[in-house]
């Protein structure tokens, strides 16, 4: 597997930041905590792990955009690149212990997802993709699930926070899924969630009311290794809509059908 010189600047950044954020992780009780809304928390973990990441890809790239989830959102003077990135996604789970969280980092090009970087540094899991070059954990070239059937899938989504999104359009589109798929799992990371549908480890995936930074590298992880990716129209706008749905071809059509289903009378 042969990375470029862009996806390595990427791939330094995450592992910056994950030295960071395992440190932090062995010590989460000392973290000063704030709150940026409801049940939506943010800590000195995340904001080092951005400026890690910021750092290290501006250095490499002075001119190029930057979206982060931490900070205000960098123009550039570079027109045609943007790197969008998330330095802790799955900080609830962060807090609480649980080893399910992640950098990452997408770069985007003319409004284009072309490269992508998802570490988890509590199991030393990178997942890298580049556009054309298929998707990877660590060194083994990754695959979307071939399960067909809603009714053998494991399907991943999101609740939505407290305060936030709508919970009443949740719960009927989770009643429909539960009607029909093998499982349902709610691990609380989006971007992992993505690399575990590139991973063939979960056979589908929805969630609203997200932000870009959670979704730009997982979305390219999917198509690399073989899914498909829609919003909740069924178009390409996930980044603007802040929706998904994805798996391969016959589990995310079926799923977004699903999604769809008329609501029930009574
Ligand atoms: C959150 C996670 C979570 C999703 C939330 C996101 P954060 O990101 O991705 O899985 O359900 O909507 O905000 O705040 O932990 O980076
Ligand atoms: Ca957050
Ligand atoms: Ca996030
Ligand atoms: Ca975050």
């Amino acid at each position: 597997m042969a990375r470029s010189a862009l996806l390595n600047v990427m791939v330094q950044a995450a592992f910056k930041a994950g030295k960071s954020l395992a440190r932090d992780f062995g010590e989460v009780q000392n973290l000063q905590v704030s709150l940026k809304g409801p049940g939506d928390y943010v800590s000195q973990a995340d904001r080092k792990a951005e400026k890690l990441i910021r750092d290290e890809l501006l250095k490499a790239r002075p001119t190029y955009g930057f979206l982060g989830e931490e900070s205000e959102e960098i123009k550039g003077t570079d027109g045609a690149h943007r790197w969008i990135v998330d330095p802790l996604d799955g900080t609830t789970n962060f807090l609480h212990g649980i080893p399910f969280f992640a950098s990452s980092i997408a770069l985007e090009r003319n409004g284009e997802i072309v490269a992508a970087v998802v570490l988890n540094p509590a199991t030393d899991e990178l997942y890298t993709a580049e556009k054309g070059g298929g998707a990877f954990l660590n060194d083994r070239r990754l695959r979307v699930a071939a399960r067909k059937e809603l009714s053998d899938s494991v399907i991943a989504c999101g609740v939505p926070h407290l305060g936030r999104g709508n919970h009443g359009k949740f719960l009927i589109e989770l009643r429909h899924v539960m009607g029909e798929a093998a499982g349902i799992r709610r691990m609380g990371a989006a971007s992992l969630d993505l690399a575990y549908v590139a991973a063939g480890r979960f056979d589908g995936y929805w969630e609203r009311d997200l932000s870009a930074w959670d979704m730009a590298a997982g979305i390219l992880l999917v198509r690399e290794a073989g899914g498909f990716v829609s919003d909740l129209d069924g178009g390409n706008a996930m980044l603007d809509a802040g929706n998904v749905v994805c798996g391969n071809e016959y589990v995310r059509k079926a799923l977004f059908e699903v999604l769809h289903r008329p609501v029930p009378t009574r």
